[in-house]
């Protein structure tokens, strides 16, 4: 963006068409009632309901193919902002789906119906337990390589410690900077927020190990978990106008945690180890 056109307007979404999967709860809500009140229209798809002034809801299970087929076609297009925000814990039958497969189906859908014009962009939630990704990037690419919904869910099947948490957040990291130069080249970008520990349904349901990460940390910095907004923000971010040069991009939001970790400032073994660092 040059000179005359600099302005607070490409922060905004008015005459834009956002559609957030997993919208109904926790950073997607907060992202879907952000959107609707800097002036996009809004749509989530969801397996949950929310009541949200504004805010159309279509139904939609991400773990099965039809379903997400019968959504879209309420949704219809064009999408200018494509926010990847489902999600689900270790231990729930198919996660794969509803972490990541449903969504690349939703991607590639858009992508085949024309619904993702040039300068649209997606924005996906991966997680701080993606990270060490990179050591990871073969056989990652191998998973991604598989061209489609039924084949990405047979290669778990088949490659059953992949079924969990941690591989999904991965794959989204792989994912995102993978694809940025071919969707790019379409003049679609994609980026993902990597969220630290966050005050939502779904962290409070696994309060022990979501909430209890970095504890320590937040306890030393005198910080609370982060709020659905605080991700939220980032997120929309992601998909305006303000960030037309960004692509590829997985942004840790965690408050510092992992950078502390990394750089040694602050003691975070269980970083050091998710990074593949000795000691
Ligand atoms: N809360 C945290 O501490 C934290 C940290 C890192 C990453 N994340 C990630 O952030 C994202 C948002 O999670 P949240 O904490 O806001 O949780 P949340 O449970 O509040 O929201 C997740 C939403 O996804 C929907 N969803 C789940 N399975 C679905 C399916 N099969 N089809 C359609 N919708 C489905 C749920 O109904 C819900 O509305 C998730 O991807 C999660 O993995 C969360």
């Amino acid at each position: 963006m040059s000179g005359s056109n600099i302005g607070i307007d490409a922060f905004r979404f008015d005459g834009k068409r956002a559609l957030v999967l997993g919208g109904a709860s926790g950073m997607g809500a907060a992202a879907a009632e952000i959107l609707r009140d800097i002036g996009a229209e809004v749509i989530v798809l969801d397996i949950q309901d929310i009541d949200l002034p504004g805010v159309k809801v279509v139904h939609g299970d991400l773990r099965e193919r039809q379903s997400i087929d019968d959504a879209l076609a309420q949704v219809g297009g064009p999408i200018d902002a494509l926010l990847c925000a489902a999600g689900v814990a270790d231990d729930t039958p198919g996660i794969e789906k509803a972490n990541f497969i449903g969504h690349r189906h939703v991607i590639d859908s858009l992508f085949a119906s024309g619904s993702l014009p040039r300068g649209s962009a997606i924005a996906m939630i991966s997680s701080v337990a993606g990270l060490g990704w990179e050591a990871q990037l073969p056989r990652l690419k191998e998973y991604l390589d598989t061209p489609d919904f039924d084949a990405a869910s047979a290669w778990v099947q088949a490659n059953p410690d992949t079924a969990t948490y941690g591989w999904s957040k991965q794959a989204i990291c792989a994912y995102v900077q993978r694809q940025a130069y071919e969707f790019l080249r379409r003049g679609v970008r994609i980026n993902s927020i990597q969220p630290g520990p966050t005050d939502t349904p779904l962290a409070r349901a696994h309060a022990e190990t979501w909430l209890g990460f970095a504890q320590d940390y937040r306890d030393d910095t005198g910080i609370q978990a982060a709020t659905p907004a605080q991700q939220a923000y980032p997120l929309v971010f992601l998909c305006s106008a303000a960030a037309s040069n960004l692509t590829g991009i997985n942004i840790i939001n965690d408050a510092g945690y992992v950078s502390s970790g990394f750089t040694g400032s602050y003691d975070a073994p269980a970083i050091r180890m998710m990074l593949g660092l000795e000691g």
